[in-house]
């Protein structure tokens, strides 16, 4: 039931961009550079633990995912529910809409 198919077309990728601010400790949006987390350029579509010349966790890099809405959401909402042994160390979005609109923003850091 918890956001699905929808989520990219409900976003607001401007508000997205404002609440990614809680990102952004760990997070870049350039290309290769990255932090106490990887850079999240291109990250929708992408599968995850695949950033070249970052130190994934074992967790991550073997969890098999591609980031769609759908494993974006569920990772987002409970990191270490999703993917247990993670190494990002974020208690999770609780609000739907910001959720959305988080995703939504992050669809706007890919080319395609
Ligand atoms: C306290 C630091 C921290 C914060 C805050 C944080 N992250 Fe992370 N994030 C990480 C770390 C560290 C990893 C690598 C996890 C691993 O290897 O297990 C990661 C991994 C990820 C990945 C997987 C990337 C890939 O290449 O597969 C995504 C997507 C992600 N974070 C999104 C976010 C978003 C969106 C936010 C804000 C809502 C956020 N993170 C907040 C530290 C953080």
């Amino acid at each position: 039931m918890f956001l699905t198919g929808g989520v990219h077309a409900e976003g607001d990728p401007a508000k997205g961009k404002r609440a990614f601010a809680q990102c952004v400790a760990c997070h870049s949006i350039d290309e290769g550079k990255h932090r106490v987390g990887p850079s999240l350029h291109a990250i929708m579509g992408k599968p995850a633990g695949a950033a070249e010349g970052y130190d994934y966790s074992p967790a991550m890099r073997d969890s098999g995912l591609t980031w769609d809405d759908a494993t974006m959401a569920e990772f987002l909402a409970k990191p270490r529910d999703k993917i247990a042994g993670t190494k990002m160390a974020f208690a999770g979005i609780r609000d739907d809409k910001r959720m959305a609109d988080i995703i939504a923003y992050l669809h706007t850091l890919s080319a395609d």
